[in-house]
């Protein structure tokens, strides 16, 4: 298995391209299936998890051919089933059930299962789908709907930590060909979930609301073929920019959207970062001595859980206390006894870590867990002194194109190497 090489202590500088949305992609390439004719995508991040969803669409009866970063799937003819062991191996797969009840009036999906970061279960995908007029069934493994029709209604679609991104993807999908209007209340306002309407309305739906808590869909009995640009991956742009912040750099961020950003630069201006916006370029730099800062995880336009690990590791090379609440997973701290091997102090109390920052960090081996945990480590193994070794880095290839070779143009000394 891969693992990569630090040696920290090096200041980023320079500009780096910030790729295609990962949780915009996803989505878009499931809601081809709504359609028999061909779609093209461009903008597409080369992850393991866009591989992974395109072997999916292929088990399904799609073609999908990829020419670099533009992506042509055709589902001209599919079935409702998916590979079982290829679905349950990736979550995000889960929003193929709503563009396959949608179309075929059927869908069964193995259960995505919890993760290391939570329970994560797909109870409100479900609710709507049965809200929309199907019937649903859990058996064997597999979350199966179907439907003769599929009616548009009303439903509130929040639970526990607010609402469900890809639910509400899954749930928008298959409204756009119910017969009449569906509602979602407590809507996700992702800029992903706005960025796969603009794609389902491309396609000829008819979607309003979208990137507010409310979403109207005025259902259609057809979609057709489409073109789209996926926006640019906010996460990972806020993990470029932390990585500056933490290694006392200045970097420019080159295709960003900053507007899906406010949260997570409103605190690293906090911190003492200064944050120069242009047009799509966002300039980075540091200026002096960080200050801590409480961060608490919410549903967008709040603080982003899939940056909460990269904040943790900016916070603990940061004199003070600063206090860390996860939201919406409960169990989003498996990086805090990696970061721990580098010498961070931190405490877990409930749903908070307890950062005690400032001292200085030593690089050592450590093992990533989840993807953005181990976009963390990279991030404190740049900022320590000595080596450090972060392994199991198949983690960050399903999240970040090519980020040891981004991160080298911007002067890290980063290599990949064969790891235990
Ligand atoms: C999406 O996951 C993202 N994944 C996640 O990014 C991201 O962390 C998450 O949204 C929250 O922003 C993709 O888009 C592929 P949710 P999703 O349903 O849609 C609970 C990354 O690092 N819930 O919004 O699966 C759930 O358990 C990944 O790129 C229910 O209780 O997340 C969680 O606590 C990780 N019942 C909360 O809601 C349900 O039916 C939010 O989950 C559905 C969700």
């Amino acid at each position: 298995m891969e693992s990569l090489l630090i040696k920290g202590g090096v200041p980023l500088h320079g500009e780096v391209t910030v790729s295609g949305a990962k949780n915009a992609v996803l989505p878009i390439m499931a809601a081809t299936l709504l359609t028999c004719e061909p779609c093209m995508i461009h903008r597409v991040p080369d992850l393991s998890d866009v591989k992974f969803m395109g072997q999916i669409l292929t088990s399904l009866g799609a073609r999908v051919a990829f020419d670099g970063s533009t992506l042509r799937i055709q589902a001209r003819k599919i079935n409702g089933v998916g590979d079982y062991d290829l679905i349950r191996r990736m979550r995000g797969s889960v929003c193929i059930m709503g563009p396959l009840l949608g179309r075929l009036k059927k869908a069964a999906v193995s259960l995505p299962g919890g993760c290391v970061i939570g329970a994560r279960p797909i109870i409100l995908h479900l609710k709507g789908f049965k809200a929309l007029g199907a019937k649903v069934t859990i058996e064997g493994g597999f979350a199966r709907a179907s439907a003769r029709r599929l009616i548009g209604s009303d439903m509130f679609l929040g639970g526990r930590a607010g609402s469900t991104v890809l639910g509400t993807a899954n749930v928008m999908m298959a409204a756009t060909l119910a017969e009449g209007v569906t509602v979602i209340e407590s809507a996700a306002c992702e800029p992903e979930v706005v960025d796969l309407a603009n794609f389902l309305n491309a396609m000829g739906a008819r979607i309003t609301g979208a990137g507010s808590p409310t979403i109207t869909i005025t259902g259609v009995t057809q979609l057709h073929g489409a073109e789209h640009e996926v926006i640019p991956d906010r996460i990972e742009a806020a993990t470029y920019a932390i990585a500056a912040a933490a290694t006392n750099g200045e970097i420019t961020l080159r295709g960003a959207r900053g507007d899906h950003l406010h949260a997570v630069f409103d605190k690293l201006k906090d911190t003492g970062v200064n944050i120069e916006r242009k047009g799509t370029t966002v300039t980075v730099c540091r200026k002096g001595r960080l200050k801590p800062v409480d961060i608490t995880t919410l549903p967008y336009s709040g603080f982003p859980t899939d940056a909460q690990a990269q904040m943790m590791a900016l916070m603990i090379l940061t004199p003070g206390i600063s206090i860390i609440t996860e939201r919406i997973f409960e169990s989003r701290f498996m990086h805090v006894s990696e970061l721990a091997r580098l010498g961070a102090d931190i405490e877990i109390e409930g749903p908070s870590a307890i950062v005690k920052g400032g001292k200085p960090l030593s690089g050592a081996p450590v093992m990533a867990s989840d993807l953005r945990a181990s976009a963390a480590l990279v991030i404190a193994g740049l900022a320590a002194r000595g080596t450090t070794q972060v392994n199991r880095v198949y983690h960050l290839d399903r999240g970040y194109e090519q980020i040891d070779s981004k991160l080298r143009k911007l002067g890290a000394r980063i290599k990949r190497i064969q790891g235990p």
